[in-house]
């Protein structure tokens, strides 16, 4: 490779969640973007397909300023190519640029063809998935061997992210593009397929024969792009060491290391605001469960909790199959002990519908009807109890106590007995708010409908069911998501195939506890990280070495130890669990990103580093963080100085990762002679 600066050099991200909301890939780069734009400022550009929907409320177009970046972009419109650039509306507003893959989808069947004579990739044309991933990887890989064309002097980064903005990878390494590449995988094709099926995945992970099994499943192709994408970068990494692992068996590659996720910390001056606002919103979703429940709203909302559980629908891979269970086994706990507390457990999860139900619209126009009628009846009585008390010594010599009763005029009666009259319901309170597309065939319904969760008025355990993401904008529960969090008490997510999973860690920042497993790169790395991880709010189900009965049970319990817990010990557990978002802040993880970065440079540009400088990256405690004091109690006691990778990764990239450096997750036929904390290699 040609002798380019490596210090100043640019910084491009790919992936398909660019300015556009599908899962958790999105939340990485938005709240990746701060640290990400405070390091690069303008030298950071991510680079995704072009959504007009989304582009629209995201994006706000900018005229580049810089000349190699307009260069490029002239030449590839003047080939008709299509795009948007511009600055994402998002804290830290980074450049964006959004290619319309529709302006270059002519290209397709000439690109399809090219990928098989320079890869080896095929591409059935009935796949419109990998049609979108071709185009937009053959656009990605034009524009950066256009760019460093253009641009001799600076070196380039390109770091993908999931197989969908793959294709670029290999081409980048055949035509011998002068950029180094890094390739995040948020999961593998394979691991998603195989353990959304019946099968024992964590025990046959070495057994798997990947090409048959990808091919059984109709995803050959998908997988020999993505494979192709782990094979073809400088630098291959994964979101947590269940996944290495797991790539290291199913991709064949054994990854650079680990780069775990963090989020974007909001500190409050006031350590009790997040507190504050957990009541507030708390008090919107009470709002919601009258009308929803009305007719049928016989429950005290003060001893109510509020789980849920939320993320793309993934039924068997997210555990909705076992959080279901789970709460019929509460439900069953929770009456033999004549229990007056109830929960309420939503499911927040996308699928096919045909809009809100009439029933769920009407529940919440009866509850406001009522409600504005009592705002009215209580002005009017307000303004005649002040009149009456204000004329205490009238001429009629009455004590104006007498009177109290008859505060309420007739009309103001009949009205309100109207109103009680329209809360009369014949049916349930319905568990889905939405018409689905397949109620009959929908899994969670099946399954809500097995165990038989019907919202009786003798259930302690109730069921909302949203299939779709939650947004203030919408006409009912009407909260964005991290609000819908904040109001709720417990959030459950007992995955069984989770490559990091952002939702119990995003709880876990907002202070509301959670339950994760140890099948879930969070869960493995707080229960690396933390002693009694439930002291602190955060709840492990052992999915790894128990039997799925006495998983459920498990899980069972500790949803039952929850509800258990009085206002006060909420409260406290509340603020335990909030203590610990300074060790999921981007501020500490993002280093394993600088250190990918700069192993990525140094593979591909090694004659353009002066050996005599000092890229401590690798070489030492100083870029190390100490542990946040806010979290001094609960991580393990360890030497101070550590990042999110100490535990096997980045750091010893030099010499390669043994498996053995997957901490946290290991087969469990494989010998264990350490029990957990394995030791550091902390130097
Ligand atoms: N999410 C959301 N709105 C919702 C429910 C979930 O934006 O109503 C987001 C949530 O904030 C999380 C993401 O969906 O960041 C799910 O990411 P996760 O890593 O848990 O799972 P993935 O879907 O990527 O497998
Ligand atoms: C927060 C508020 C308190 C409120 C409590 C309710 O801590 O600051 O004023 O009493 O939430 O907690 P709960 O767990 O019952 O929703
Ligand atoms: C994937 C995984 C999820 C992870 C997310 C972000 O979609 O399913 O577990 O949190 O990517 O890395």
């Amino acid at each position: 490779m040609a002798h380019r600066d490596v210090k100043r050099h640019l910084l491009f991200e790919i992936s398909t969640e660019v300015a556009n909301r599908v899962g958790g890939i999105y939340s990485v780069i938005k709240s990746k973007a701060p640290i990400t734009t405070a390091e690069y400022r303008d030298r950071y550009t991510l680079i995704g397909p072009l959504n007009r929907k989304s582009a629209a409320i995201e994006v706000e177009e900018l005229t580049p300023s810089d000349p190699y970046m307009v260069e490029t972009l002239r030449s590839m419109s003047e080939r008709g190519v299509q795009y948007i650039y511009g600055r994402w509306l998002i804290e830290g507003a980074p450049r964006v640029l959004l290619f319309d893959t529709g302006s270059q989808y002519y290209h397709l069947d000439e690109w399809k063809t090219d990928l098989w004579n320079v890869a080896g990739i095929p591409a059935p044309s009935a796949d419109s998935e990998t049609n979108e991933a071709v185009v937009f990887g053959y656009l990605v890989a034009w524009f950066l061997g256009e760019f460093v064309f253009h641009d001799r002097t600076r070196a380039v980064v390109a770091h993908f992210h999931e197989w969908l903005a793959g294709v670029a990878l290999p081409l980048c390494r055949k035509r011998r593009i002068d950029v180094t590449t890094i390739f995040t995988t948020h999961a593998t094709l394979l691991g998603r397929y195989l353990c959304a099926g019946s099968v024992d995945f964590y025990n046959n992970l070495q057994f798997f024969d990947v090409d048959s099994e990808a091919g059984k499943r109709g995803i050959y192709h998908r997988y020999c792009i993505e494979r192709a994408a782990a094979h073809s970068a400088d630098v291959f990494t994964t979101v947590s060491h269940i996944t290495a692992y797991e790539s290291e068996h199913l991709l064949k590659r054994k990854p650079d290391g680990v780069l775990p996720n963090g989020l974007n910390v909001i500190k409050f001056s006031a350590v009790h605001e997040f507190q504050n606002l957990h009541q507030v919103a708390k008090s919107k979703i009470n709002d919601f469960i009258r009308g929803h429940f009305y007719g049928h709203y016989d429950f005290d909302l003060d001893n109510t909790l509020y789980f849920f559980t939320a993320g793309r629908y993934e039924y068997r891979n997210k555990g909705v199959d076992m959080f279901i269970e789970s709460l019929a086994r509460l439900n069953h706990r929770l009456k033999t002990e004549n229990s007056q507390k109830t929960v309420v457990a939503f499911i927040i999860m996308p699928a096919a519908t045909h809009s809100y139900t009439v029933e769920t619209l009407k529940g919440q126009a009866v509850m406001k009807a009522l409600h504005d009628t009592v705002n009215e009846i209580q002005e009017s009585v307000g303004r005649r109890l002040f009149e009456r008390s204000a004329r205490h010594n009238d001429e009629s010599g009455k004590d104006f106590s007498e009177d109290l009763n008859d505060l309420l005029t007739g009309s103001e009666k009949v009205l309100l007995k109207r109103r009680v009259f329209a809360l009369k319901r014949n049916t349930m309170p319905p568990i889905v708010t939405h018409n689905m597309a397949d109620d009959a065939n929908d899994p969670i319904l099946n399954q809500i409908r097995r165990v038989q969760l019907f919202n009786n008025s003798s259930d302690r355990v109730k069921i909302v069911f949203h299939p779709e993401f939650l947004n203030s904008n919408n006409p009912i529960l009407s909260l964005d998501y991290d609000d819908f969090v904040r109001g709720c008490h417990l959030g459950v997510f007992p995955s069984y195939y989770e490559p990091w999973g952002y939702t119990p860690a995003e709880c876990t920042v907002m202070g509301v506890p959670s339950i994760t497993t140890n099948l879930s790169g969070f869960g493995c790395y707080m229960e690396e990280l933390i002693e009694n991880t439930s002291d602190y709010g955060i709840y492990i189900v052992d999915r790894r070495s128990k039997g799925i009965d006495d998983s459920i049970n498990q899980l069972t319990d500790y949803m039952l130890q929850f509800s258990l817990k009085s206002r006060r010990q909420r409260i406290n557990q509340r603020n335990r669990t909030e203590r610990l978002s300074d060790l999921l802040d981007w501020k500490r993880m993002g280093l394993e990103y600088i250190k990918a970065r700069q192993l990525a440079l140094r593979r591909a540009y090694s004659s353009s580093f002066d050996d005599d400088e000092d890229y401590s990256f690798f070489d030492g405690t100083e870029m190390k963080l100490s542990r946040p004091l806010s979290a001094q109690a609960s991580p393990r006691d360890r030497s101070g100085m550590m990042t999110p990778g100490d535990f096997g990764s980045l750091q010893e990239v030099r010499e390669g990762l043994d498996t053995d450096d997957y901490v946290g997750f290991k087969l469990p036929e494989e010998d264990e002679d350490e029990p957990f904390p394995y030791p550091l290699s902390l130097k």
